[in-house]
């Protein structure tokens, strides 16, 4: 990057991105690496202050990136480079009107999601809260093993049980993956909800390709509406981006429609489900359970949040995409992304804004 004389360009870093990735910022010597050292979110009121006059930003979904902090920064900045998939911490439009460019960090996290997904659908099946509870409070000594206590229902079919119908909310790289995840447990028949703005050949094209991939285990694959989702499902995957547009998009008249013994995934965005209706369903038994690594207003879940009172909530602090091989590719990217955007070339991935 040429250099401009006095003060070299400068990068905020909102998290320690950890020894493997933070030289290939710090070593460079035509850029200043400005970081929040604390492994939390970075402080507001700090990064206004120090993103004033930077090229680039790295940051993970919990900044909020609004018209506030793009004024802040001023007309220097080039790029925000998130590492996350998701984007709902973005103000899109904001950047588009200022023509800054965007790097985010898909495909590197599918697998470990995708992994994610099919565990939080057998903990909520088999009862993993309600049950790993009876050991930790020392309880299994008093508890009887009776032939059908703490029984839930088999995600796998083979053998003894009928069809399964997975659903998903979202159907994207990471709900295809986990659909490839539930082919051997013997799911036949898939119905989603997906981007209405997506096209009816590209959603063609895909469904056609998916159905030829897991042939002949997997029977039908169906684009549905809301109600026929929340309806058919046995199994519902949420893995919708987050946002406006889905909002609440899983609510207490959607829940009221789902079968008893039905089982909720969320690893997308806490957004997208009403928690307060989430733990209705739960207490009155609309639904068998949930596993969730997402919740709205996270990360403030206390113990007094109304899903952590069910026992069939299976609950997770966000760690979808926590592994290490994961991270760190999370975290290259997302350096490689914003040296890209600084130096004005080609992003590994960038999103249109
Ligand atoms: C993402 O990347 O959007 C995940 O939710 C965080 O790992």
């Amino acid at each position: 990057m040429p250099s401009s004389g006095a003060s070299k360009p400068k990068v905020v870093v909102c998290r320690d991105l950890g020894p493997d990735v933070m030289p290939l910022l710090t070593k460079r010597d035509d850029i200043e690496v400005v970081l929040w050292t604390e492994d939390r979110v970075s402080d507001r009121q700090w990064l206004l202050e120090n993103v004033k006059g930077a090229v680039g930003i790295v940051i993970v979904f919990s900044e909020l990136v609004d018209a506030e902090l793009l004024d802040a920064a001023g007309p220097n900045l080039k790029v925000v480079s998130t590492m996350s998939v998701g984007y709902e911490h973005i103000h899109v439009p904001e950047l588009a009107k200022r023509n800054i460019r965007l790097g985010y960090t898909p495909d590197v996290l599918t697998d470990a999601v995708a992994d994610i997904s099919v565990m939080l659908a057998l903990m909520a099946g088999r009862n993993a809260n309600e049950t790993m509870g009876i050991v930790r409070e020392g309880l299994w000594p008093k508890f009887i093993w009776a032939p059908f206590a703490l029984c839930g229902p088999q995600l796998s079919t083979s053998g003894v049980s009928a069809s399964r119908t997975v659903g998903f909310l979202g159907f994207g790289r990471i709900s295809h993956a986990t659909l490839a995840r539930l082919i051997p447990f013997g799911v036949t028949d898939c119905i989603y909800s997906s981007n209405p703005n997506s096209s009816t050949s590209y959603k063609k094209e895909r469904d056609e390709k998916l159905l030829s991939q897991h042939q002949p285990q997997l029977k039908s694959l169906r684009a549905v509406d809301l109600d026929t989702l929340g309806r058919e499902s046995d199994v519902l995957f949420i893995l919708a981006p987050g946002g406006p547009k889905t909002r609440h998009l899983v609510n207490e008249d959607f829940l009221r429609k789902m079968k008893k013994h039905s089982v909720l995934v969320n690893a997308g965005r806490g957004t997208v489900v009403d928690s307060d209706a989430l733990a209705k369903a739960l207490r009155e038994k609309w639904i068998w359970g949930a596993g969730i690594d997402v919740v709205e207003g996270e990360p403030n879940v206390g113990k007094d949040h109304p899903l952590l009172k069910e026992p069939r909530c299976n609950i997770l602090p966000h760690i979808g995409s926590a592994s290490f091989e994961t991270r760190l590719a999370m975290a290259t990217l997302a350096v490689d992304n914003c040296l890209a955007g600084i130096t004005e070339q080609e992003m590994p991935a960038e999103l249109d804004v």
